[in-house]
């Protein structure tokens, strides 16, 4: 089938990558002219792990195709997702539907024929409505139908889950949009993944609670972990303890500085807003907002008293930078906040990331960037792990302990234990165990 993808972002790139994979002609189209010319010369717009390869050979077999006319690309698709952007807006905190609603008049005006689009954006309920009548509106002569058909996809092993998915979610109001969509996934679904086909309203829906929940997990397990501080528990035998119960389950049960990134932060507020403007207040969502926020703050005041409160002029080496690993993606990371703690008692900052430093340079003022984790432990008054890259996890630790000022060890994300951290006269912090 033909599939046009508009949007080049992270999931239109990645789904439209996948889909070609899967033996769909595939037109990626974006308004950024720089964009569309390094990846027709193979240069990706993000860092994610075996994307290249995946582009560079859908490319070669002329499966997949990039530019930014999207009239052309437009033209004869048996499917349009629709895969923009949908940040907070400004001031209030609502999905920005700005980039949708323009897709789709752009869409309107260069349809050739009777054709089904599909929002993958996350996007509020209604929306999919609001597409469609701006379609009929302008094109009353086609049979148009709008699906949604939300993105489960993480930054960092995006191609896994999106060849792998836990389910498809599939939301239409007719039989016809729902075979094309059958058709589009049926690599996937021959694989066994499961397909729920719902209302639109449903599945736009389903994203956001998805997100809201998995949040809501993340900031109840670190909750328990400032308890399991306070009682003398540790938060890890908690978590499996209670994840090993199928009804709860293990994953996204791990306490840390709180959660950040391109979805939970954003698509947790906007949930908010759909529930107020139906006066409908989801008061787990709110407070799981509240906390994080005050956790990420929190945490810069946790290394500060580690260092035992006289800190003006010492330094703080930092390990990650961005939200999480395997990305250079640094939108609302623990480690912005952070930063700003640090800064503001006057402590110098130095920091090693082995993706995200350039995003981060202009976001974090005069911290110093440094080539590796040893040179950001060099001469410092703490150690502190924010991210938990692969590579953080077996560094020399005797080696880290000599050449510190002072031996401390904050590790935001449990990746060691006390006892090998301790065997090298490392004084060791870690989240949710006495310490
Ligand atoms: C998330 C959803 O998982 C994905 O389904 C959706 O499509 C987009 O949003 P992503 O933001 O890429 O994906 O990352 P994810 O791996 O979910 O992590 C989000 C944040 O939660 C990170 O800051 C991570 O460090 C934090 N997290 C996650 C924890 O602190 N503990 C956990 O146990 C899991």
């Amino acid at each position: 089938m033909k599939i046009t993808m508009i949007g080049a972002g992270y999931v239109g790139l990645v789904s439209g990558a996948c889909f070609s994979d899967f033996g769909h002609s595939v037109v990626c189209v974006d308004k950024d002219p720089g964009k569309i010319e390094a990846l027709e010369a193979g240069r990706m717009p993000i860092f994610e792990p075996g994307l290249d390869a995946l582009v560079a050979k859908n490319v070669a077999a002329g499966r997949l195709s990039f530019t930014t006319e999207l009239a052309d690309a437009v033209r004869d698709a048996g499917a349009i997702f629709i895969a923009v952007g949908t940040p907070s807006r400004r001031g209030d905190g609502h999905a920005d539907l700005t980039y949708v609603y323009e897709a789709a008049r752009e869409i309107a005006g260069a349809l050739t024929g009777d054709t089904v689009i599909v929002t993958k954006s996350t996007v509020p309920v209604g929306t999919g409505d609001r597409v469609e009548e701006i379609i009929r509106e302008l094109r009353p002569e086609l049979r148009v139908e709008v699906v949604s058909n939300p993105e489960f996809l993480r930054e960092g092993a995006a191609i896994g889950d999106f060849k792998r998915p836990d389910r498809i979610v599939v939301g239409s109001e007719s039989e016809w949009a729902r075979d094309v969509m059958r058709e589009i996934y049926r690599p996937l679904y021959l694989n066994q993944a499961p397909m729920v086909f719902t209302s639109r309203r449903s599945s736009e829906l389903i994203k956001y609670a998805a997100n809201a929940f998995l949040a809501t997990k993340i900031t109840f397990i670190n909750e328990i972990a400032d308890l399991c501080e306070a009682v003398g528990a540790e938060v890890q035998d908690v978590s499996r303890g209670i994840g090993l119960d199928n009804r709860i389950g293990a994953k996204f049960l791990h306490a840390g500085p709180g959660y950040g990134g391109s979805c939970f932060p954003k698509d947790t507020v906007a949930l908010l807003k759909t529930a107020e403007d139906y006066a409908t207040p989801l008061r787990i969502v709110e407070a799981t907002v509240q906390v994080n926020d005050s956790r990420k703050r929190a945490m810069g005041r946790r290394i500060l008293q580690a260092m035992g409160g006289d800190v003006r002029g010492r330094t703080v080496g930092l390990l990650g930078l961005t939200f999480k690993p395997n990305t250079d993606d640094m939108r609302d990371a623990p480690s912005l906040a952070i930063i700003r703690s640090l800064q503001d008692a006057g402590v110098s900052i130095k920091a090693y990331d082995p993706e995200g430093m350039e995003v981060a340079r202009p976001l974090i003022g005069d911290v110093e960037l440094v080539g590796d984790a040893y040179e950001a432990a060099r001469d410092v008054d703490a150690l502190a792990i924010v991210t938990e890259w692969d590579a953080f996890r077996a560094l020399d630790l005797t080696r880290i302990a000599a050449s510190m000022r002072t031996p401390l060890l904050v590790d935001l994300r449990n990746i060691y234990s006390p006892s090998e951290v301790e065997r090298v006269g490392l004084c060791y912090v870690p989240v949710g165990s006495p310490s």
